[in-house]
């Protein structure tokens, strides 16, 4: 049986502030902005919100290139905003997690400013450094965004490894005083109240640098960089102090973008894990290969997707606690990855809240999922902002795709995606600003979705009432999870049982109706993504796209 915890009950609401809500009519979203809105996310019945980085940075990757971890950037507000958001929300039941970009800095961090100035000063060790090959890299590592991992320094044969954008030079764990400097950022934060942090691509933070060319595996002569870069051995030894010295300390919720192989799962969240969750790949980048290389999509079923939820259901459960999520910022709408474009309907949309939100777990919901919002289609590869998105329509180009072609496979997996502006209603810009000139385009499809009347919504807010419910919460939060195996292949069922209490999830994922067999005793369709739910002799009776939640084994209310 599961320990209690207040994280475990809780739904996370992630906010993307650049474009949740603009106070000040610039273009782009801010805290003021945010606060203005806490009451919508009460309303959805969301108790923790991931705020997506505020703190000061040049914004090449949106705020994941820091330059101050003890400042919030103007573009966002003041330091006073943020105590403000803290307070605000925590009037409202809400508790905030920041986000915990720990891997790299901004090349406009002090630190790595004072480390070009002076090579000789100790802010040198701060950061990976190294000679070249005669002035070549030191090997041919391809960054995450494409192009060499090494920027070299000037005209020297000096270079420093960059795993993400050049602009994001990597921070070098293994100087100890750096890692002081780190903890005290959190702990910092931690005072201040904040719930606890997600905390940005940790498994990166140990790296096993060598020279060499290796064996290149694309036409760019670079090879993939995640095999000397990714949960290297030792590791556990930095995230082990890390939580020791700060998280444990303030009993915090903590959320890894990690993705962890089954045999390290327990080092991460096990009993004295080093996190209270981990954020599973498996099944949101089913579409992408193993190299992240996205502009070349992978055909995949839903009979996989099913095999990858279970499998990272069972494994997680029997360890520690899950994280599902449909989406975040750094992936499209779920509707354009999971759901044919012609079927694309509120009904394909529910039954995939449905699905993730009824998972054993605590949910992650990101802003505009719980709308529908869908992917956009801009007319040029110059209206976009992401730099991943650049990089892969590049790189597409470079292996031979047309510009209409590149551009088609952005449409599907480009993070602007899910980035543009939320849409609150039917105003100007979706009344997300009122400039006439918002950072990111806006959907133009805003008139017909948005927050005001949306079934999609109402569907999300009926779904976590019932988490939240006296009579459902224990199942729907503790229940064991248990796969359902024996179904058509395009069926995605699985229970929840605790205690003799039994809950259902049903999820007819085609356009064609179906029939299943129920267990016996399912006789009570609790939720539903349809009107008029039909049970007959032990049989569910499933329209396309539809999500049911039978329950069986409840005393009525
Ligand atoms: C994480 C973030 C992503 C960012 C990257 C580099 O993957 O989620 O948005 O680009 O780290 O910090
Ligand atoms: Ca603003």
């Amino acid at each position: 049986m599961d320990k209690t915890a207040w994280w475990k009950e809780a739904v996370v609401y992630e906010i993307y502030p650049k474009s949740f809500q603009d106070s000040n009519g610039d273009g782009i979203g801010d805290l003021r902005g945010i606060i203005d809105r806490l009451a919508y996310v009460k309303a959805l019945g969301a108790d923790v919100i991931w705020l997506c980085p505020v703190y000061k940075s040049p914004m090449c990757d949106n705020g994941y290139d820091i330059a101050d971890y003890y400042h919030v950037d103007p573009m966002f507000g003041s330091d006073e905003d943020m105590d403000e958001l803290i307070a605000e929300a925590g009037r409202l039941g809400i508790k905030i997690l920041m986000d915990l970009v720990v891997n790299h800095t901004s090349d406009e961090h002090e630190w790595f400013q004072k480390a070009l100035e002076d090579p000789c000063s100790k802010y040198a060790d701060y950061y990976v450094f190294r000679d070249g090959r005669d002035g070549e890299p030191p090997n041919n590592w391809r960054s995450y965004f494409g192009g060499s991992a090494w920027e070299r320094i000037g005209d020297s044969n000096r270079f420093y490894l960059h795993i993400f954008d050049k602009k994001q030079p990597d921070l070098n764990w293994e100087c100890e005083e750096l890692r002081k400097e780190i903890y005290k950022i959190i702990n910092y934060w931690l005072d201040k109240g904040l719930a606890g942090f997600r905390i940005d691509a940790i498994s990166n933070i140990k790296k096993n640098i060598r020279y060499g060319t290796f064996p290149p595996d694309g036409e760019d002569g670079l090879c993939y960089i995640g095999d000397w870069v990714l949960n290297q051995p030792g590791i556990e030894n930095f995230l082990q102090e890390m939580n020791e010295r700060t998280f444990m300390l303030h009993d915090s919720m903590t959320v890894a973008e990690a993705n962890v192989p089954d045999e390290l799962l327990d080092k991460f969240i096990g009993e004295n894990g080093f996190f209270s969750m981990v954020f599973d790949f498996s099944y949101t980048d089913i579409d992408v290969p193993e190299s992240g290389e996205w502009y070349q999509p992978t055909n995949w079923t839903v009979k996989e997707m099913r095999e990858k939820i279970f499998h990272s259901q069972m494994a997680v459960n029997s360890i520690g606690w899950a994280a599902p999520y449909l989406e975040n910022h750094d992936q499209p709408r779920s509707i354009n990855k999971y759901i044919p474009r012609q079927y694309i309907n509120d009904y394909s949309k529910t039954m995939l809240g449905g699905l993730f939100m009824m998972l054993k777990g605590t949910p992650f919901i990101y802003q505009g999922e719980e709308l529908g919002m869908e992917n956009i289609r801009m007319d040029s590869i110059r209206d976009y902002d992401d730099i991943a998105t650049f990089n892969q329509y590049s790189r597409a180009v470079m292996a031979g795709m047309t510009e209409e072609e590149a551009l088609n496979v952005v449409y599907l997996r480009s993070r602007d995606n899910s980035r543009t502006p939320m849409q609150w209603d039917t105003s100007k810009n979706a009344g997300f600003s009122d400039s006439d000139h918002t950072w990111l385009k806006v959907n133009p499809n805003y008139l017909s979705i948005n927050a005001e009347h949306n079934a999609v919504l109402e569907f999300y807010k009926k779904i976590i009432a019932l988490r939240k419910s006296t009579q459902y919460a224990d199942v729907v939060v503790y229940g064991r999870f248990v796969p359902i195996e024996n179904t058509v292949d395009n069926v995605i069922a699985y229970e929840r049982i605790q205690d003799e209490r039994y809950l259902m999830v049903i999820c007819n994922f085609q356009p064609e109706e179906c029939e299943m067999l129920l267990h016996s005793g399912y006789s009570k369709i609790l939720l539903s993504n349809y009107e008029n739910g039909r049970i007959e002799d032990g049989k569910i009776h499933l329209r396309p796209f539809e999500c049911a939640i039978i329950a069986k084994g409840f005393t009525p209310s």
